[in-house]
């Protein structure tokens, strides 16, 4: 009996922090990748396990320069699965960078999306975000909350609500629109880098906390390895655990975890974690800031039984162990 080779995936974005870990699992689960990165090689560094995988081709490209798939399809012709991931990911240089953003945020993913209707391709996973609900104080936030009227905070906003809004609209293609990711490899380097990133290398490196504002803020944390189990089953490539079969899911979900924390707990649990003393200082709030963010769950885990599967704190733990590793 010979085994039918898996169907090729297209990952855009492979080299950052969920993009990487994604090109992982899926060469895991034994489809070969192509990867485009508008980073060179040679930064590509969450890459180093992929890149010793015969199954891995690495493209660097930026996403603007539209016939991504095309390229990529001259690499691995047989490519079905498509998760774009590559984007302005900081909101606060979305706001400096608004026409960077729009391009690359909404008028690059129409490309990508267009192409591959025309080529036949099963899946479209777009990466969607939280933020596409501006400032709305209807929690927990549910998927049709964000309209053509809502307001965006952010350039970075926007654009992530016009290609979720393609992907219900077009009706191919699915948006998985995430909370707050956070795990090993979230880069902290950035003064607008995830707040977990920043309070572990921080609290690691004995370090005080900045909290902006009151610190009363709520964020919706889920654990890297959840979004992952998300985009596999929104892509079809592990089963649906609710049908048993692996089909791609059409639409807009929330990911998420449905529980909140604040800031202030988030400082002091961090710390503790680290097992470090070091002190909790408070900066104005930042502009453009949400306050409260969390997610309604309820339409993900009805199409397709999923559920977060880390709970926070022993996230919190992997992701110190993690950045302790790489001092
Ligand atoms: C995050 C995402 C963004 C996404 C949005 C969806 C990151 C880096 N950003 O933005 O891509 O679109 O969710 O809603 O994941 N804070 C401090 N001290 C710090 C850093 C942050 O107090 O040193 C506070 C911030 O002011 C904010 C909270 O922590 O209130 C979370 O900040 P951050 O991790 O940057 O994420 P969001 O702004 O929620």
């Amino acid at each position: 009996m010979t085994i039918a080779p898996k169907a090729a995936c297209l990952v855009t974005g492979c080299a950052g922090f969920i993009g990487s870990h994604l090109t992982d699992a899926l060469l895991a689960s034994g489809h070969p990748v192509v990867g485009v990165d508008i980073r060179p090689r040679a930064e590509a560094v969450n890459l180093a396990g992929a890149f010793a995988d015969p199954r891995f081709h690495y493209m660097e490209r930026d996403i603007n320069e539209h016939g991504v798939l095309a390229a990529a399809r001259q690499v691995c012709p047989d490519i079905r699965h498509v998760f774009h991931l590559a984007a302005v990911v900081m909101v606060a240089f979305s706001m400096d960078h608004p026409e960077l953003t729009m391009a690359t945020n909404s008028t690059a993913t129409r490309a990508l999306h267009e192409e591959s209707v025309a080529a036949g391709a099963q899946a479209f996973i777009f990466a969607g975000s939280a933020a596409e609900y501006g400032d709305d104080p209807r929690l927990p936030l549910k998927e049709e909350y964000a309209t053509d009227d809502t307001e965006q905070a952010s350039p970075y906003g926007k654009a992530k609500y016009l290609s979720s809004r393609l992907m219900q609209t077009s009706g191919f293609g699915c948006s998985l629109r995430f909370f707050n990711i956070f795990g090993p490899r979230q880069d902290p380097s950035s003064p607008y880098s995830g707040v977990i990133s920043k309070f572990i290398t921080q609290a690691v490196a004995g370090k005080d906390l900045t909290i902006f504002g009151d610190g009363g803020q709520t964020r919706d944390f889920i654990y890297v390895s959840d979004v992952i189990r998300s985009y596999l089953i929104a892509g079809g490539i592990l089963p649906n655990p609710r049908t048993g079969t692996a089909e791609p899911l059409a639409g807009i979900f929330n990911v998420g975890t449905g529980s909140i924390m604040s800031i202030n707990e988030l400082a002091q649990q961090a710390i503790r974690s680290a097992g470090a003393s070091s002190a909790i200082l408070h900066a104005p709030a930042r502009a453009g800031d949400i306050y409260h963010s969390q997610a309604d769950i309820d339409l993900f885990t009805r199409t397709t039984g999923f559920t977060p599967d880390v709970d926070f704190l022993s996230g919190l733990n992997q992701t110190v162990d993690w950045f302790r590793s790489t001092r």
